[in-house]
C-alpha cells in the first residue's frame, strides 16, 4: 500500500485511540509521521512499534494543545526536523458526559480549550507553512455529536458543532489557496475517550460503536479521496440527514427516543 507514500502526516492526540490507530495505518501506507500528545512515553512506545515494523521512525513531540506556546513549539520542532506537514490531523480531544448543571466550570472550560481552542491553535500554527507551499490538507476529527445534539453532552457537542463551522469557514478561505479542509465525524468509538469523559459503559450496549482501527481506516480513506465531509457511522449518517431535511419531525422523534431510553435506563 503506497497511498501516503512519503507524505508527512502530523497527528495531534496520537498517544491513544483514533490518533494512534491512524498513525499505525498511515505508517503502513508509507507516510512519514510527526506525533503529538501530552504523554510522551506513549508516543515513544508507538514510535518503537512503527520502527520495529520496518517503517521510518516518527518524530514524537510532547504537546498540550490548550497551550499556544506548546503548540508553537510543536510546529517549530516538526518544521525544523521533518518539514511542513502535507496533512495535519487535528484529533486531540476529550469529552465530559454529565448534565450541564453538574459539570464543574473548570471541566467545561477544559473541554472547550482542548477541542476548540486547541484545534484553532494547531491549524493557526501550521497554516503559514502550508500557505507558502500552496498545498496541504487539514483534517478535523469531529463527532456525530457535532450534528446530533444529545443530553449530557452539551458542552462537548457544542465544541464539535463549532468545529463544523470552523472547518466549513476554512474550506472557503483555504480552498482557493490549495489547502483542502476535511471534517470526519465518528460515532461512538471504543477508546480511552469513554473513561476520560465518564461515558457510562452501558452506552456500548445501547449504541452501535466502532473500533479506533475502523475509524482510522475511514479517516485515511477520506484523506485519500480529499473528501470535505465524512460521517464515519452509517446509523448516525441517516439520523443527521433526517435532522437536516426534516428538522421539526426529527426533533419530535429524537425527543421521544431519548425520553424512552432514559426511562428504560432508570427503570
Ligand atoms: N471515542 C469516541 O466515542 C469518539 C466519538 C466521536 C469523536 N471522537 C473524537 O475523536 C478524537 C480522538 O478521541 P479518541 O476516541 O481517540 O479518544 P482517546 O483515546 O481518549 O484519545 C484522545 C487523544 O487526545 C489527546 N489529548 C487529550 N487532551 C490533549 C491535550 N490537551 N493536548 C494534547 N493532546 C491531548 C490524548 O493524549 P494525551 O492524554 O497523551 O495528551 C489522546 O492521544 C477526539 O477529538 C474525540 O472528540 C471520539
Amino acid at each position: 500500500m503506497v497511498r501516503l507514500s512519503n507524505r508527512l502526516l502530523a497527528i495531534t492526540g496520537a498517544s491513544s485511540g483514533i490518533g494512534r490507530a491512524v498513525a499505525l495505518q498511515a505508517a503502513q501506507q508509507g507516510a512519514r509521521l510527526a506525533l503529538a500528545a501530552r504523554r510522551l512515553d506513549r508516543l515513544r512506545d508507538l514510535a518503537d512499534q512503527i520502527e520495529a515494523a520496518g517503517r521510518p521512525r516518527p518524530l514524537v513531540v510532547a504537546c498540550d494543545v490548550r497551550d499556544a506556546e506548546s503548540v508553537e513549539s510543536l510546529r517549530q520542532q516538526v518544521e525544523t526536523m521533518v518539514g511542513v506537514p502535507d496533512i495535519l490531523l487535528v484529533n486531540a480531544g476529550r469529552g465530559a458526559f454529565r448534565p450541564l448543571v453538574e459539570l464543574a466550570p473548570a471541566e467545561a472550560a477544559d473541554v472547550i480549550a482542548t477541542n476548540l481552542t486547541g484545534a484553532v491553535f494547531c491549524v493557526r500554527a501550521f497554516l503559514p507553512g502550508m500557505l507558502v507551499r500552496g498545498s496541504g490538507q487539514v483534517v478535523f476529527v469531529s463527532s456525530v455529536l457535532g450534528e446530533l445534539p444529545a443530553p449530557e453532552h452539551a458542552v462537548y457537542g457544542a465544541t464539535k458543532f463549532a468545529l463544523t463551522g470552523l472547518a466549513e469557514s476554512l474550506g472557503y478561505e483555504l480552498g482557493p489557496r490549495g489547502i483542502r479542509v476535511t471534517l470526519v465525524a465518528p460515532g461512538l468509538v471504543s477508546s480511552e475517550f469513554a473513561q476520560v469523559s465518564g461515558t457510562p459503559l452501558v452506552r456500548f450496549r445501547q449504541v452501535p460503536h466502532q473500533t479506533p482501527e475502523r475509524v482510522a481506516a475511514t479517516i485515511l480513506r477520506a484523506v485519500h479521496r480529499r473528501q470535505r465531509y465524512c460521517v464515519a457511522d452509517r446509523f448516525a449518517a441517516v439520523a443527521i440527514a433526517f435532522r437536516r431535511h426534516c428538522p421539526r419531525l426529527a426533533h419530535w422523534v429524537f425527543a421521544r427516543a431519548i425520553a424512552r431510553a432514559y426511562a428504560r435506563h432508570r427503570g
